[in-house]
């Protein structure tokens, strides 16, 4: 495809979009692009903060599937939770001439400089899952991450309205773990503000270590005589970190453990009474969902959003989902209905 024509159109239309957009709604249209001109197969590039955690590997495969299954072609890099290394690789990715950026950021605000490289080329930016701070990013499409940690704590305060209460955070590079903990105290603060509940230990876990988090919950009980009644921990990972602590304790089971991402070890957790609940965010939704939206906007296609998240610089057009609080009760008909985990990896066949 012939770039240098393509950047000159890009150029021009930037210019028109600058010139139109003043008086614009917050349901934000993507700025056109010029459609890929012939029939070759999109190419869209992936790049990933990490491959760590459980999900991020669904993530992995099911947007590639559904990138495939819509004619187009997809490259995918993964970063380690390195800053340096996630933005060279998103930097051969746009040299290796793809026509759009899907971006889950390690680090919410350097992952700026990688969106401001891709609209240099001519390359639109998906934010997935993670924010992307203060840039022009051209669509979010996550779960509500409120709602996440709105629907924890509703589940640990109908257990426990009265208590020592422990928040285990995620990691400070991630926007979503302002917003998790924003829906979190949404639903605590009444309750502590009535003297009822009392936060007696509250952390972030840098790089969402469950190394981290079994350190920090052990520090948590040892400053409180093991006088806890309840911990909301960001996700699944560092739950298990808490409750590895709360073993050491004796106290797994006795305390009720919030988390989030539906891991199969943590559902395990929850139909085996260590864990009291989990979040569960169907990633073959958001996937297909991402997936869709590339492909149309690398064509030039428009797209539209009713919801828009500011991120510091713009209203940023914003898709999103809901997610399902998961407990014992409805572990069947939500995690096992859906075929995120078979009931034998969670229940072991004899449960079956
Ligand atoms: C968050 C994501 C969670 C969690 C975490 C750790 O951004 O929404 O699902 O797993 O990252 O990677």
């Amino acid at each position: 495809m012939n770039k240098k024509i393509h950047m000159v159109l890009f150029l021009f239309i930037g210019l028109m979009l600058t010139a139109c957009t003043a008086g614009e709604t917050v349901s934000k249209a993507v700025p056109e692009k010029t459609p890929v001109v012939d029939e070759e197969t999109i190419k869209i590039g992936f790049s990933m903060d990490t491959l760590k955690e459980e999900r991020w590997l669904k993530d992995q495969a099911l947007f590639k599937e559904a990138i495939e299954d819509l004619g187009a072609e997809v490259e995918i890099v993964a970063a380690n939770g390195d800053d340096a290394l996630q933005l060279t690789q998103a930097e051969t990715l746009i040299q290796q001439g793809i026509d759009l950026l899907v971006i889950v950021p390690h680090n919410a605000e350097a992952t700026a400089a990688i969106v401001h490289t891709a609209h240099r080329a001519g390359i639109q930016v998906i934010a997935y899952d993670r924010l992307v701070k203060n840039a022009d990013i051209d669509l979010y499409v996550s779960f509500d991450n409120e709602r996440v940690g709105e629907m924890q704590a509703t589940a640990i305060l109908d257990l426990v309205p009265k208590g020592n209460y422990v928040y285990i955070g995620g990691a400070t590079t991630d926007n979503n773990v302002h917003l998790i903990k924003k829906g979190v105290f949404n639903v605590l603060q009444p309750a502590i503000d009535r003297g009822d509940i009392k936060i007696v230990y509250d952390q972030w876990t840098e790089d969402w270590s469950p190394e981290k988090a079994f350190l920090n919950m052990t520090e948590a009980l040892a400053a409180n005589n093991n006088q806890i009644d309840a911990v909301i921990a960001a996700n699944d990972a560092t739950a298990g970190g808490v409750i590895q602590a709360l073993e050491a304790q004796g106290l797994a089971g006795e305390i009720p453990v919030a988390g989030q991402d539906a891991e199969l070890a943590a559902a395990q957790r929850i139909v085996g009474g260590t864990q009291t609940m989990t979040v569960y965010k169907p990633i073959q939704t958001l996937t297909k969902q991402a997936a869709a939206l590339a492909v149309r906007m690398a064509k030039g296609e428009t797209v539209t959003t009713v919801r828009s998240v500011n991120n510091g610089k713009i209203d940023v057009p914003s898709i999103l989902l809901a997610p399902i609080p998961v407990t014992a009760e409805n572990m069947r008909d939500t995690v096992i209905a859906d075929g995120f985990h078979t009931g034998t990896d969670v229940y072991g066949a004899a449960n079956e």
